[in-house]
């Protein structure tokens, strides 16, 4: 099978990046993935009724919007694949009703923390976290009737495993819509970077392998079905914020570099909606 071995190499260990999402999820400079400056990898599609706050958007990490592209149906079982603070969650609990179920599935003890404290607050009883690894779902097999995930995919050093485990958890007749950021030909200095990895960049693997993966997992129909590409300076922005922990000056001085460097990058990276169902 060609699937994500070579270009999606993940030069970092599970825990540093449940670290990093962990610092930037109680960081105001917000940092790595979504950028300053308005540099957001994801754009929600507005709707009436729907719980997204300012507060629930500003600790979102994902490149899309899932659940507004899915056809969850009231009294279904969502399963979210690295929930992070629970955005996804709530709008999907929003769908299922109190007859359906949601459980998020995230590696970070603090980002489980959050969604359970934000799906309390807005009063869903019928969402469920599992602090977990999505190469290996604490979830019954064949329970599911759709996996959603917003970004997280890309950060896995296994992808194939997490493909498997997606087909393992649906119920024959169950669907995936997953938002991911994907890549072609990124330069080495990108692909061996740590915090790069943690921006959703480095790991990112081609829209190609993304297919044959599913595919060869024993999903069916996996289908491109958007796209999103960013600008030069998104990029920049993704880029300098994953520098993060560097000092302010070092981190002006090294823009003009970083702006000149992001866009090869913006080239070769955007943000894709691929669904796929098992039978
Ligand atoms: C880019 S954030 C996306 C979070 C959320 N989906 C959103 O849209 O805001 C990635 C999330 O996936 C989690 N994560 C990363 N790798 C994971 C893995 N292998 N298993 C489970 N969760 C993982 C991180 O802890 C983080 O919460």
């Amino acid at each position: 099978m060609k699937c994500c071995k070579k270009e999606g190499t993940v030069p970092v260990s599970a825990d540093f990046i449940a670290q990093k999402y962990a610092e930037a999820l109680h960081s105001d400079s917000r940092g790595i993935v979504a950028g300053t400056g308005g540099a957001r990898f994801a754009t929600y599609v507005p709707r009436e009724g729907a719980p997204v706050s300012p507060e629930m958007l500003e600790s979102s990490f994902g490149c899309g919007d899932p659940v507004a592209f899915s056809e969850i149906r009231v009294g279904q079982t969502v399963l979210d694949l690295g929930s992070g603070a629970g955005l996804d969650l709530l709008l999907a609990a929003s769908k299922v009703g109190p007859s359906g179920k949601v459980i998020g599935v995230d590696l970070s003890d603090d980002m489980i923390e959050r969604a359970r404290m934000n799906a309390q607050a807005a009063g869903y009883a019928n969402i469920e976290l599992r602090r977990g690894a999505i190469e290996e779902l604490p979830v019954e097999s064949a329970s599911i009737d759709w996996v959603i995930s917003n970004c997280v995919i890309n950060l896995s050093a296994d992808k194939e495993r997490v493909f498997q485990e997606i087909a393992r958890v649906l119920r024959p007749g169950g669907q995936v819509l997953v938002s991911d950021i994907v890549a072609e030909n990124l330069p080495f200095w990108v692909r061996r970077s740590g915090l790069l990895t943690v921006a959703c960049v480095a790991g990112a693997i081609p829209e190609a392998d993304y297919l044959a993966g599913m595919r060869a997992a024993g999903l069916q129909d996996a289908t491109i079905r958007g796209r999103m590409h960013y600008s030069p300076s998104q990029m920049a922005a993704v880029v300098l914020d994953s520098l993060s922990g560097w000092t302010r000056w070092l981190n002006w001085c090294l823009r003009p570099l970083i702006s000149a460097l992001a866009k090869p990058i913006a080239g070769r990276l955007w943000s894709v909606r691929v669904s796929a169902r098992f039978d």
